[in-house]
């Protein structure tokens, strides 16, 4: 059995997955205490790993009905992610292994959200476009095998789908996550009263969300405080309708490009009612995992880890991690 610790950013996760994809368990400690900074705070990340993991651990394998015994591999996120955080999960991960001197796979955890869609029962063979978008990421890619190298299509230049979400929310005074309550005030409001920019002019694959963060702040600085609290779930239904445009615009284009016939959404963002509903008028086949393998979780990373190559005891051991931005090839 794989044994799988996912510590990138504030979940605590670890998994136990069977060499065939199958879930045995999938245990994940969200920390609540960032809420009130209106953000992860990288450092209280950390510390909070440090005292969730052992718990979760033990979580994960009391509930696949599991010893250290059953694990043949260990598999960790080593990249992109908090610095202080991924250290957490991937130095506990290796010392699991080398204590028993197990092969140990370090895992990006992008290629975690795309093997979300590897896992059973119901599993998605490539080839086939994908579409992650979630509070740390929003990318495009062309997957063509199970491997750990995907062909990048497109990513944001700026903020991720989740985080326009999130500064959207705050702006408005929702609170922090705030996409879901985003979402819910959108449902009273007229996506069509205020025209929010979608970067449609921006050529390729690339995603930009600053212009629209921007745009929202201008607007509801010009309507002043007692005309924006009234237009709120306008405002809410337009800044959504133009987050959602701004994926699906390069959507289109990638399916256009790629000539896929079908295409793989993950990120906490595809949770979102709108985004799925334009999805589903693609006229292409679209498979979106349930939430748990959508958002951050440690089932993706060990089944990334069954088409990653595993470095045997004690290699590992001089392995580190890599932050957002400098993932080596
Ligand atoms: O994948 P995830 O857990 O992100 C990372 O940790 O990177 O997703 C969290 C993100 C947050 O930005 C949250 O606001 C957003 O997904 N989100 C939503 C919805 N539910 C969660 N955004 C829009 N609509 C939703 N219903
Ligand atoms: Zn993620």
């Amino acid at each position: 059995m794989i044994l799988a610790i996912e510590t990138s950013c504030d979940d605590t996760c670890v998994a136990l997955v069977t060499a065939r994809g199958e879930i045995r368990s999938n245990v994940i400690s969200s920390q609540r205490v960032h809420d009130r900074f209106g953000g992860v705070v990288p450092e209280i990340a950390s510390r909070q790993h440090l005292s969730l993991l052992p718990a979760a651990l033990s979580e994960a394998l009391e509930l696949a009905g599991a010893t250290l015994d059953d694990v043949t591999l260990v598999a960790a996120t080593r990249g992109p992610g908090l610095v202080a955080a991924l250290l957490v999960g991937f130095s506990a991960g290796k010392a699991v292994a080398a204590a028993r001197e197990l092969p140990f796979a370090a895992v990006d955890h992008l290629h975690g959200h795309l093997a979300a869609s590897f896992l059973e029962p119901a599993r998605l063979e490539p080839p086939f476009l994908a579409l992650v978008a979630s509070g740390g990421h929003t990318l495009l890619a062309d997957v063509r095998d199970h491997g750990p190298a995907p062909r990048l299509l497109g990513q944001t230049l700026d903020d991720a789908a989740g985080e326009a979400f999130d500064k959207g929310a705050r702006l408005l005074g929702l609170g922090y996550p705030g996409g879901a309550a985003l979402e819910r005030l959108a449902v009273e409001g007229d996506p069509e009263a205020f025209p929010f920019p979608t970067a449609a002019r921006m050529r390729g694959l690339d995603f930009s969300f600053a212009g629209l963060k921007t745009a929202l702040l201008y607007k509801v600085r010009e309507l002043g405080e007692t005309e924006a609290e009234r237009r709120r779930a306008d405002l809410a239904a337009s800044y959504q309708r133009a987050i959602v445009e701004t994926l699906m615009i390069r959507v289109r284009r990638a399916l256009e490009q790629t000539g896929a016939t079908r295409l793989a959404v993950g990120g906490g963002v595809a949770a979102n009612g709108a985004l799925r509903a334009a999805l589903a008028g693609l006229g292409v086949a679209v498979e979106i995992p349930p939430a748990v393998l959508c958002t951050d979780n440690a089932a993706m990373i060990a089944s990334a880890a069954r088409y990653s190559t595993a470095s045997s005891f004690p290699d590992y051991l001089e392995l580190d991690v890599y932050s957002t931005g400098e993932r080596p090839r």
